[in-house]
């Protein structure tokens, strides 16, 4: 008989509480948390409402918390959930009840963290996007037509590199500040924003308006430093360090 796993699913409908489900599901080899969930939706009910769109961490779509460390569903190996390390100092994420968890035998899947959620693993990310829209995170200039478009140095392109690799999964809003303040713009935000004030490419007109808005009283200087964002990326953006580069600029131009 295959071997299986089980499984422990927040389950929610518009206007009721809570709940919690249980599934077991025939494993096989290298299958992710996306995969189980797939399976869950195919075999026991086809009304389980997930995201999903690259099914290769590109996308960054279906983010979920699996046993309380928020990450990408598409990336995890369901059979290393139990032996993985779990990053320090996360802060603890409620859902619901879950009193009755079995934590040797059972993966919980739970929806990200500080967000609303629409339907079981689904969330309103609405508040994550407006604030990165808010921060215009683009390159504003008139191009020349001619090659090269747009030059810049490998040192400069370096320099941003792994701020690029976001890919805006959201799972760096378990940060704690944005569980107690709902106007944090919040780390992907921040870093995006750094992103461009960093680009050798962007006008000073752009760059001083990016810094006044992430520098806004829910911006940079509302970050407590906890870090978390750092431990959660799953591209290794490690926004916390953006943020702190924020800082040091700001500082830098008074
Ligand atoms: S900074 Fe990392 S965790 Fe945050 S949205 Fe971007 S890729 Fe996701
Ligand atoms: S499905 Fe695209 S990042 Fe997981």
């Amino acid at each position: 008989m295959a071997e299986t796993q089980k499984f422990l699913l927040f389950r929610k409908k518009a206007n009721e509480e809570p709940r919690y489900e249980r599934y077991e599901v025939p494993l096989r080899k290298g299958m992710t948390i996306l995969e189980a969930l797939f399976y869950i939706q195919d075999h026991f009910d086809s009304t389980l409402a997930f995201r999903y769109s690259c099914r290769g961490a590109i996308c960054g779509s279906c983010s979920v918390t699996v046993d309380k460390v928020p990450q990408l569903a598409c990336k995890t190996q369901v059979s290393k959930v139990k032996a993985a390390k779990k990053p320090p100092k996360l802060p603890e994420l409620n859902f619901g009840d879950i009193s009755d968890w079995n934590k040797e035998e059972e993966i919980l899947i739970e929806p990200l963290p500080n967000m609303e959620v629409v339907k079981d693993l689904v969330v309103d990310m609405e508040p994550f996007w407006a604030f990165y829209r808010e921060v215009e995170p683009y390159l504003e200039r008139e191009w020349n037509d001619e090659s090269p478009e747009s030059t810049q140095s490998s040192e400069d392109a370096k320099s941003i590199e792994n701020l690029v690799y976001c890919i805006l999964c959201g799972l760096c809003w378990s940060c704690p500040v944005n569980a107690s303040n709902k106007d944090y713009l919040g780390p992907s935000s921040l870093a995006k924003g750094y992103r461009f004030i960093a680009d050798s490419r962007i006008s000073d007109e752009h760059r001083e308006g990016i810094l006044e808005k992430v520098w806004k009283k829910d911006g940079v200087p509302a970050c407590e430093k906890f870090f978390v964002c750092n431990r959660v990326c799953p591209k290794g953006v490690k926004p916390g360090t953006a943020i702190k580069k924020i800082r040091e600029e700001w500082l830098r131009d008074e």
